[in-house]
């Protein structure tokens, strides 16, 4: 089921999500609605708080290729990860990022490069993944989300003012 996704600057996305203790079809119904919510937006990544659920869970889904404006992102491709916790981090890169729950809006945001992070699977089984690419930049902004922390925070202080002024404009003019 789709959900409806918590828009900045709903104060949701401030909570510090809490872990997950239960590996059971409650969560498996959150990841699966989590998955078709973040498709019917065209998203690569989605953190429960973004469904205004606390939890810290996450799913990322990175395209293999764009056809006609659509992802192609098979349900098989969701990397799911419940209580994720970066072990190692080194060296730096910018990326451009976006979110579904700042739509349309899309700055450059510096991150580390390469991230482990050790998670929990839908199971509940421990797992490890690294990476040194697009992933790592995506684990990092949706680990992010399960701390209250969104990727505007990351903008220099004149863009973030820039970014404030407009999105204030675009929400008064109802165009989110
Ligand atoms: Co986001």
């Amino acid at each position: 089921m789709v959900r409806e996704i918590v828009v900045y600057p709903d104060k949701r996305l401030k909570l510090i999500s809490k872990e997950v203790s239960s590996f059971d079809s409650e969560l498996h119904t959150l990841l699966d609605d989590m998955y078709e919510t973040m498709r019917s937006k065209n998203g690569v990544g989605l953190a429960a708080i973004q469904v205004g659920v606390a939890l810290r869970a996450l799913i990322i889904n990175i395209p293999l290729e764009e056809k006609e404006g659509e992802h192609d992102q098979p349900k098989e491709n969701t990397l799911e990860m419940i209580n994720p916790v970066i072990v190692e981090q080194d060296g730096t890169e910018k990326f451009q990022e976006g979110c579904l729950s700042i739509p349309g809006v899309y700055e450059d945001v510096e991150r580390a490069k390469y991230v482990k992070v050790e998670y929990f699977d839908r199971e509940g089984k421990k797992q490890t993944i690294e990476d040194d690419d697009f992933l790592a930049i995506a684990m990092q902004h949706e680990i992010d989300h399960l701390d209250g922390k969104v990727f505007i925070e990351k903008l220099s202080f004149l863009k973030r003012k820039k970014f404030e002024k407009e999105w204030a404009k675009k929400i008064k003019e109802k165009k989110i």
